[in-house]
């Protein structure tokens, strides 16, 4: 019985190419016209519209997409595929009875086309001449992506298939490009990179913004939180998804030197703004015998690195970025913040007063005038700094009040601030945050105390001030912020593919 089982399942595989064939004409009704038995090699679309146009003409190829575009007269027909490989689709041009195999295929549609690379006719410097069509995937008429601009508002209603628009490949496109370039720059510092618990059992940042993991359900939840000890649940305690991986890079990090940990963090504020996430992505790097110059430094090195990979693989992406969404500047920006100019560094004190003589001048255009020391600065003041003052380039603040850090930051001499630093960029406001770890064990567990934590929760991050304490510093990127920098995206919730935010997360 098994053995039959078995050949009816490899006998349905055989004829699956077949099959598939056929389910596509029943929805669209197209005409077919069966690929050759040899078909030439399929290259992505990239490889041919990117290349010089005299070294790919001539080539015999097949091309696999979706179709963007299709227009068919009676002798003559195109069709713009797009695979996705680049910003750019192909044209394909159809003559004789070829033609007819276009019938029923629009936009939406997969298709397979073999055919030659020849010299375009019209615009392009190149096109494909099409000898052999299949349509792999039929699209049914109400396919919701139509040939004209939707609102970014409207495409995060069908996050499914907005991967499918100019907008939102390129984007993609960006973010892997980005992240690809990330592990590259640390990889050349000598950095490891270490993948940190995504559950956890302690809050890095003390403000209990945490989703909670647990196994229990209904009854057995609302005893346990009666008890408020979680005893009976999977993890023997309270158990959440993780703030951020920082905790655990310390551990490595007097271990290993240099690491840095990238992967998905939660929090779960109820922030409906276009900068935060529930589910965002984080660069932690901690660096041993380090202070927070050192780690502003290698968080510079490592923006400049980043985004020139990025100039130099997505340069039509960004060039598209540019026109809709980044009034023409944004390559001209993306180019002089990687160059040779440092970025500007501003102690906390010194912009709070730049703020106060601003916002002097003429309060009632902003939402938060009252700027003083100890003072949180808002996005508002964030975008001022970066933006007005420092001309347009990134701006690191550093040496904030200690009151409004975490208790692991190391306090400077003054007793009023703390070694902590972000970085601010044009557009986004606080992209980095970081900051020197307080080395000494008294130093810190007086902080834990002060900052109403139990020391007892965090014994084994006390352990590591111990067992041959170092001066140490670390940031954490936030990544999908990066994203939006880079390619001018307004919303971050456009930068992810399946954003999370409050009362989302149904894709
Ligand atoms: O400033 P934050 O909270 O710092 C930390 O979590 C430290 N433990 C990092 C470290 O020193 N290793 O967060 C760091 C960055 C922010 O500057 C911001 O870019 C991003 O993470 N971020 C968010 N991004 C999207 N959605 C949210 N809800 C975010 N919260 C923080
Ligand atoms: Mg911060």
């Amino acid at each position: 019985m098994r053995g039959v089982l078995v050949m009816l399942l490899a006998s349905c595989r055989a004829l699956r190419p077949a099959a598939l064939r056929f389910a596509a004409r029943r929805r669209s009704g197209a005409a077919l016209t069966t690929m050759s038995a040899a078909a030439p090699p399929r290259k992505k679309v990239k490889s041919i519209v990117e290349v010089s146009p005299d070294s790919v003409i001539g080539e015999t190829v097949t091309v696999k997409g979706w179709a963007r575009t299709v227009r068919a007269q009676k002798a003559l027909g195109f069709l713009e595929v797009n695979d996705g490989s680049s910003f750019g689709g192909l044209q394909v041009v159809f003559e004789g009875d070829l033609v007819q195999s276009l019938k029923g295929v629009g936009t939406g549609c997969a298709v397979s086309i073999e055919g030659e690379v020849v010299k375009g006719g019209g615009k392009q410097p190149i096109e494909l001449k099409a000898s052999s069509f299949e349509l792999v995937g039929g699209c049914e008429g109400d396919y919701p992506l139509q040939k004209k601009r939707h609102s970014l508002e409207f495409l995060r209603s069908i996050a499914h298939l907005r991967p499918r628009t100019n907008t939102l490949a390129a984007a993609a496109r960006i973010r892997s490009t980005l992240a690809q370039a990330v592990h590259a720059f640390f990889d050349e510092e000598g950095f490891n990179y270490v993948h940190s618990p995504i559950i956890t059992t302690s809050d890095c940042e003390g403000a209990g913004e945490m989703f909670r993991v647990t196994s229990l359900d209904g009854k057995d939840l609302s005893r346990s939180s009666e008890k408020n000890d979680f005893a009976d649940d999977f993890f023997a305690r309270s158990a959440y998804l993780t703030v951020s991986g920082q905790l655990s890079g310390e551990a490595y990090a007097c271990a290993l030197g240099d690491v840095y940990t990238f992967g998905p963090t939660f929090r779960a504020e109820n922030s409906q703004t276009a900068r935060h996430l529930a589910e965002f992505w984080m660069i932690e790097p901690e660096i041993a015998f380090a202070d927070a110059s050192g780690a502003m430094d290698n968080a510079e090195a490592m923006m400049k690195f980043v985004i020139k990979k990025a100039l130099a693989d997505c340069r039509k992406d960004l060039e598209f970025c540019d026109k809709f969404y980044g009034n023409n500047e944004l390559i001209e920006r993306l180019t002089s913040i990687s160059g040779s100019e440092p970025f500007l560094r501003l102690s906390y004190t010194d912009a709070v007063s730049l703020l106060q003589e601003e916002i002097a001048k003429d309060p009632k255009k902003w939402q938060f005038p009252d700027v003083e020391f100890g003072t949180d600065l808002a996005t508002e003041h964030e975008r001022w700094l970066a933006e007005v003052h420092a001309g347009g380039r990134c701006v690191f603040v550093y040496d904030y009040p200690r009151s409004i850090k975490s208790f692991y930051m190391r306090d400077n001499d003054d007793k009023q601030t703390v070694a902590a630093f972000d970085l601010l960029a044009p557009g986004v406001g606080e992209l980095v945050g970081g900051s020197q770890r307080e080395e000494s064990y008294d130093k810190l567990v007086a902080k834990m105390k002060e900052f109403g934590l139990d020391p007892e929760d965090y014994w084994w991050y006390l352990d590591l001030r111990k067992y041959g304490s170092v001066p140490h510093a670390g940031y954490g990127l936030g990544f999908d912020r990066l994203v939006c920098y880079v390619a001018a995206i307004e919303n971050i919730r456009d930068s992810i593919p399946f954003p999370r935010y409050p009362g989302s997360a149904q894709f």
